[in-house]
């Protein structure tokens, strides 16, 4: 599938655009249908805590909050994408129903440890009922990605791959000989179990090869993502999401809240109670996208995803639906990228 990179405005919203970051001060729900297909969605929303216009002051008002954007996420969003959902323990307990139910599979959750910094000389020992909170929460989600059997039945990828080999007719062990392994076939890629491991291109190659030669005749190619053209190695290898490992890095990220210059100021102090490290922002950048791939940055703020994600060379969408902090965030992203090219609305 080709990446579709145009259009990307809404026409009846102005764009600014600084070096490959693309800046909207619109409603992000406006947007998405126009926004090439991101292969990393960074969402740093609502938590519940009423703390910006519009922000629901309980986190049980968030799954009616987020419904329609994470619908269109898992609408637009590409099959090697990644989302990282930001948000408290309790906000992002709250909203996973929804993402799993739009067929966001749970991954893992990152903790931003802001360190005793954070709350050093706040607390009174006297009164406090409970542990001062120093985290935030980063939560990685991929695909639930879905294939078509032979009957139009959409299946996951494991049982897919298995319905695809039993459409043969073969026996289960002649897939170690296809593909050229002792067992890695059967214990690995047709199995059912939690030790199910996604095949390689190269071993679902062969697979198709040799259902086609030694297997049932069959009009439908064997390991056909669309059901009708052969099997396409790098389509089935962006049926996953990217994952770019770096050692050394674990699920505790510690990182101080942001001051100092990379902190945005405004007239009375800090121009945005919520603005994220720019490291963070990279490291899951860098955790699940290549260079020109997209972005998203729905709930912008100060942009600091898409500051982070330019500055790596992806490409990057955003919006805010504050004019402070959308004007704050150009001129961020202005100052630190290139000089702005304004775009005919
Ligand atoms: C938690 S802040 C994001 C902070 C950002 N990560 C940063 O580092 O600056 C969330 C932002 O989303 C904006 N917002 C809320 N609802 C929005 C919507 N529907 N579309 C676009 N922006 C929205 C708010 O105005 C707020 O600035």
């Amino acid at each position: 599938m080709k990446m579709k990179t145009k259009p990307f405005a809404n026409p009846a919203v102005p764009v600014e655009r600084v070096g490959s970051a693309f800046l909207h001060q619109a409603d992000a729900l406006a947007m998405y249908e126009h926004w090439p297909r991101p292969t990393c969605i960074i969402a740093d929303g609502p938590y519940g805590l009423g703390k910006f216009p519009g922000e629901p002051h309980s986190v049980a008002e968030l799954p009616a909050w987020y419904a329609a954007h994470v619908a269109a996420w898992s609408k637009y969003a590409a099959t090697d994408a990644t989302l990282w959902f930001w948000g408290s323990e309790l906000s992002w307990a709250t909203v996973h129903p929804v993402l799993d139910v739009n067929g966001w599979q749970y991954e893992e959750a990152c903790v931003w440890d802001k360190g005793i910094a954070h709350i050093a000389g706040n607390v009174n020992g006297k009164t406090i009922r409970g542990m001062p909170v120093v985290s935030e929460i980063a939560v990685r989600y991929t695909r639930k990605n879905l294939l078509p059997d032979i009957n139009g039945n959409l299946l996951p990828l494991k049982e897919w791959v298995r319905a695809e080999w039993l459409r043969s007719s073969l026996p289960m062990n002649q897939s170690n000989a296809a593909c050229g392994v002792k067992n890695a076939a059967t214990r690995k890629y047709l199995t059912q179990c939690h030790l199910w491991y996604f095949p390689p291109a190269e071993a679902m190659a062969q697979m198709a090869a040799y259902c086609t030669k030694h297997g049932a005749k069959t009009t439908r190619p064997y390991f056909s993502l669309d059901g009708k053209s052969a099997f396409d190695g790098e389509a089935w290898e962006r049926m996953r999401a990217k994952w770019n490992h770096t050692h050394g890095v674990t699920n505790v990220w510690q990182a101080p809240p942001v001051h100092g210059k990379e902190r945005v100021k405004g007239d009375d102090g800090y121009l945005h109670a919520n603005q994220k490290p720019l490291a963070l922002m990279e490291r899951q950048i860098l955790s699940c996208t290549d260079a020109g791939d997209v972005v998203w940055e729905p709930f912008g703020g100060l942009c600091s995803a898409t500051f982070a994600a330019a500055k790596l060379n992806r490409r990057a969408f955003a919006a805010e639906i504050n004019e402070n902090f959308f004007k704050a965030a150009l001129g961020r992203l202005t100052e630190g990228l290139a000089t702005p090219q304004k775009k005919a609305a």
